[in-house]
């Protein structure tokens, strides 16, 4: 007899009390015209999806204009977009339910279109992947600098009463790119070693912690070789990683900042017997 617990019965993640384990995933839907969230329709939107002690994960919300990877994406990094999530998150909160922002930084996996001045997306490489345009590799300067997108966009999150912050590194986006061997190939202290290149989400990991009370949460790939061409669009090379360190996440867990971590979000989990479409294995047990 299966001895898993129940769906629907209470769960304690760190300070929160769960009333049922039925948790909201991230979904990008590209409403935030101009990047601003539109309070009567999102209200409606997250609402509609919320329960007494349930949990909410919010669309991802780019920290800065450089981290945009679709348009009309909610943004976490001005006051504008603070004031306009804040109804948001009250309305939500009047259902009893519990709301983690999702924050993003897409990296390389974004279009001309979508930066400023339609300069090149920055990435932990200068490689491009399929439909993208080639990135600039990010200088070893001004990786602090992205990490403070991070640190304030988590206190912008908490400013809106969120009651958490959750940091998209999976889905081959930027700390993707960066955790994995075949995007990451630096040869500076964000490079090289699988510690070196965790090194950047251990910092954003330990920032946002600082911001959001602890109540911060990561979703990683759990990651077979090549997994993240086989996430939600099936048509991304965002990120890879050869066999051998296809368990980024789990390494990426055991560094001490992600003792801070509240909950991790694990993508993609493919059972040892399951295939990526790719025909690449599922995750080894
Ligand atoms: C339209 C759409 C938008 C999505 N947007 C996000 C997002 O903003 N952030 C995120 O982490 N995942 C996003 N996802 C992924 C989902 O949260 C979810 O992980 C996925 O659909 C289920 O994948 P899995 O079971 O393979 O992990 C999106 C998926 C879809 C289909």
């Amino acid at each position: 007899m299966d001895s898993a617990p129940a769906l629907l019965t209470s769960y304690k993640m760190g300070q929160f009390n769960l009333a049922h384990r039925v948790v909201l995933a991230p979904l990008t839907r590209c409403r935030a015209y101009g990047n601003v969230p539109q309070p009567a329709h999102m209200s409606l939107y997250y609402c509609q999806r919320a329960t007494p002690g349930g949990f909410l994960i919010s669309e991802a919300c780019a920290v800065s204009e450089t981290a945009r990877g679709s348009q009309d994406v909610p943004g976490l990094w001005a006051d504008e977009q603070v004031e306009a999530w804040k109804p948001i998150v009250d309305a939500v909160h009047a259902t009893g339910a519990v709301f983690f922002a999702q924050l993003w930084h897409a990296g390389r996996a974004s279009l001309l279109e979508w930066q400023p001045n339609g300069q090149a997306p920055v990435s932990s490489t200068d490689k491009s992947a399929d439909i993208y345009p080639v990135p600039r590799r990010l200088e070893t300067e001004e990786i602090p600098h992205i990490v403070d997108d991070f640190r304030i966009s988590a206190r912008n999150a908490i400013r809106a009463g969120f009651d958490g912050v959750e940091i998209h590194a999976a889905n081959g986006y930027l700390f993707d790119q960066f955790m994995k061997d075949g995007t990451n190939d630096r040869d500076d202290a964000y490079g090289g070693t699988l510690e070196n290149r965790c090194r950047f989400t251990a910092e954003v990991v330990a920032a946002v912690a600082a911001e959001s009370r602890g109540c911060v949460s990561t979703q990683m790939m759990a990651s077979s070789p090549s997994r993240t061409c086989c996430c939600h669009s099936g048509r991304h090379s965002m990120a890879h990683s050869s066999f051998a360190e296809g368990m980024t996440g789990r390494k990426v867990m055991r560094q001490s900042p992600m003792a801070t971590v509240t909950w991790l979000h694990m993508a993609g989990c493919l059972s040892p017997t399951q295939t990526c479409r790719d025909g690449s294995p599922g995750m080894p047990s």
